[in-house]
């Protein structure tokens, strides 16, 4: 499964992609990508600090070696297309069958401009999700506007994440559209942090049956676990059981013969 987590700011994007790997690490390898240039996925895996990778676009001499990136003559000259099939291997730390990557900040100079590091992260997105047989799951910043046509055409489905909240859903009304911009065809709205049935309904009566996988339970032990600062490997059995539903769930719409079994 290739897999990009979305949602507006807060409502849980780190948390179910930490807790899918965690569910897809049992039938097979996962590389959990920190796309997120603001992003803790490292945190909610309980990858201490010290043990983070560095963010791949911060990696001038790598960029530099790949892309061939020479500041001189008339302009800047790299190439678009550079080799990147050993970074996962070299620059992911592993969390018990989750390994993790970080995508770092790609400073774009506009719309549709592509710089060295750009180059880099993209091929590395393209190999991940088209030629890699591990499962991938995207953790991905707030919005959506950031996320271009190279990811997008690898990506399976696409998972919005809203909260008993308009405005999480309204986000995910806008995520929606600008997936469809982009060619995502499959998209699925996973219901977090309820606590009630009533809060489920009022959620549900905004998306079409179809499009709504999974709800995920209100989880004390998760939240005191941010808290303290500790993973989302957390001693609740609901919140646990619903994470695998969903994961059944995604594995049974997107034909995938997943599933820890
Ligand atoms: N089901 C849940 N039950 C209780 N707390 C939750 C649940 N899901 C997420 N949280 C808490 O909500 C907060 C935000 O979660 P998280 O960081 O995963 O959101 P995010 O969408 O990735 O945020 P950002 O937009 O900042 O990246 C965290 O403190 C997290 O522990
Ligand atoms: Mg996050």
């Amino acid at each position: 499964m290739k897999l990009a987590v979305v949602g507006k700011g807060g409502v849980g994007k780190t948390t179910l992609a930490a807790a899918l790997a965690r569910w897809l690490s049992r039938s097979g390898p996962v590389v959990a990508v920190d796309a997120d240039p603001d992003g803790n996925l490292a945190a909610a895996l309980g990858i201490p600090p010290e043990r983070v990778p560095e963010p791949i676009a911060g990696m001038r001499d790598l960029i530099r070696e790949r892309t061939g990136a020479r500041d001189e003559g008339a302009g800047l000259m790299f190439k678009l297309n550079p080799e990147v099939a050993d970074l996962p291997d070299r620059f992911s730390v592993d969390a018990g069958g989750v390994r993790l990557l970080v995508l770092g900040t790609v400073e774009l100079g506009g719309k549709g401009c592509m710089c060295p590091e750009g180059a880099v992260l993209k091929a590395l997105m393209q190999h991940l999700l088209l030629r890699v047989p591990d499962h991938v799951i995207l953790d991905m910043e707030a919005g959506l506007e950031h996320m271009g046509r190279a990811s997008a055409s690898g990506v399976d489905a696409m998972i919005s994440v809203v909260e008993p909240g308009m405005r999480s859903v309204q986000t995910a009304v806008r995520i929606q559209k600008l997936a469809r911009d982009i060619g995502i065809q499959r998209i699925f709205v996973v219901v977090n942090k309820v606590s009630d049935a009533n809060q489920r309904e009022a959620i549900l009566r905004c998306f079409d049956n179809q499009l709504v996988i999974g709800t995920l339970p209100f989880s004390a032990p998760l939240a005191r676990a941010d808290l303290e600062g500790r993973s989302v490997d957390v001693d609740d059995r609901a919140f646990q059981e619903a994470v695998g539903r969903l994961g059944e769930a995604l594995a049974s719409r997107l034909g995938c013969g997943t599933g820890p079994g």
